[in-house]
């Protein structure tokens, strides 16, 4: 990624050479996951009670925001059953014939993991219905009338689906997972507690005003408080920053351009060309990309999530609208209301 790609910072995807910083930062107990309290509870009977049973746990789906902990808690569901973990995600499973294979080699008890899992294909999908009710699949052998199915017996194993998008998934699926654990975004008192940890593993001293800091510009999600985190590292080391408090945070953070509500620069584009350009709208989606040389995809679902949720724009039939929380987080005062009867809506 070039460091002009504005979503260096706090896009919610992790970059490739991210993977590996994750990983060790990665919780590895349900104990040590922070937050989400109501899901941890729950998963924690679900878990407990298979153990006691001896029997794979149920299927379960994780759904919620990227960043939030879906893998982590894949990787956890396995780790607390004693369980070997597979891997793999919807858009990798585009054949019924590539998720046969993976389940028929699946062993006793094992954790099969599929992210995106609503990007399967429908073949594929409908096989997964059977294998998780049954732990069975057909085969279909031959062609045409000569096919004939071959039913496959599976070993119990328990299924972990994660979703950025639970609506998206057909009900049939999303009926056949014993429990559905919904991520929320964090709190910044979990998210404080998330950049505690995750200070130590790095060797880092941090002032609690330095945690309080970041963790007000991660926008609720640790995957963001992880990378900002490491970007502050960096800033102390090269300046000679042996302890982090909320002033070297704060002047580490704004050098990369990450505001005191977690805004880049594209979030703020968006809002500044709203206000200053349209008066704080409304305008269409297009226009608004164009004023700030972004794809219209780009705007809708990288920027305008945040912006949405933060209370700073509105989506309206008419288009977007800044709001009052707007102006005032960009530190300008709205024009007087406009006369009605000169408004374009009225003049067509
Ligand atoms: N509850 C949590 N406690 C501690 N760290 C977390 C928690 N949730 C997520 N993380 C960290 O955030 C990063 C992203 O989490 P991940 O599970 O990959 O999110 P998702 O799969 O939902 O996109 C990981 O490095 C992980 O360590
Ligand atoms: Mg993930």
């Amino acid at each position: 990624m070039s460091s002009a790609d504005p979503r260096e910072l706090i896009g919610t995807a992790p970059a490739v050479e991210e993977k590996a910083l994750e990983a060790a930062l990665r919780p590895k107990a349900l104990e040590d996951f922070v937050g989400q309290s109501t899901v941890r509870t729950q998963l924690s009977l679900v878990l407990q009670s298979s153990r006691m049973r001896h029997t794979a746990a149920d299927h379960v789906l994780l759904s919620g925001p990227p960043g939030l902990g879906k893998t982590t808690l894949a990787m956890i569901i396995a780790g607390e059953m004693q369980a070997a973990l597979r891997i793999t995600s919807g858009p990798a499973i585009q054949h019924a014939g590539d998720l046969a294979a993976i389940l028929s080699s699946l062993t006793d008890g094992e954790v099969l993991f599929i992210d995106e899992i609503h990007r399967m294909s429908r073949p594929a999908e409908e096989m997964l219905y059977i294998a998780m009710e049954d732990f069975r699949v057909d085969i279909i052998v031959g062609k045409g009338a000569g096919a004939t199915s071959i039913p496959l017996e599976l070993s119990p194993f328990t299924l972990v689906g994660a979703t950025t998008r639970a609506g998206l998934l057909p009900g049939p699926l999303r009926d056949r997972f014993g429990f559905t654990g919904h991520l929320e975004f964090y709190s910044p008192e979990e998210l404080q507690k998330v950049l505690r940890r995750s200070a130590g593993m790095l060797d880092m001293q941090v002032s609690t005003g330095g945690f309080v800091e970041i963790s007000s510009r991660s926008r609720g999600t640790p995957r963001i408080a992880n990378r900002l985190l490491r970007r502050v590292r960096d800033w102390a080391l090269v300046h000679g920053v042996a302890l982090v408090d909320d002033s070297a945070a704060s002047e580490a953070l704004d050098t990369y351009e990450v505001d005191s509500l977690g805004l880049d620069r594209l979030d703020r584009a968006v809002l500044e060309a709203l206000c200053t350009k349209f008066r704080g709208g409304p305008v269409g989606l297009s226009t608004l990309a164009i004023l700030v040389g972004e794809e219209t995809e780009t705007v809708e679902t990288v920027a305008e999530p945040y912006l949405v949720r933060e209370g700073l724009l509105a989506r309206t039939p008419r288009g977007r609208v800044a709001t009052e929380a707007a102006w005032e987080h960009l530190g300008l005062t709205p024009p007087p209301p406009r006369d009605e009867e000169t408004s374009p809506l009225w003049n067509g």
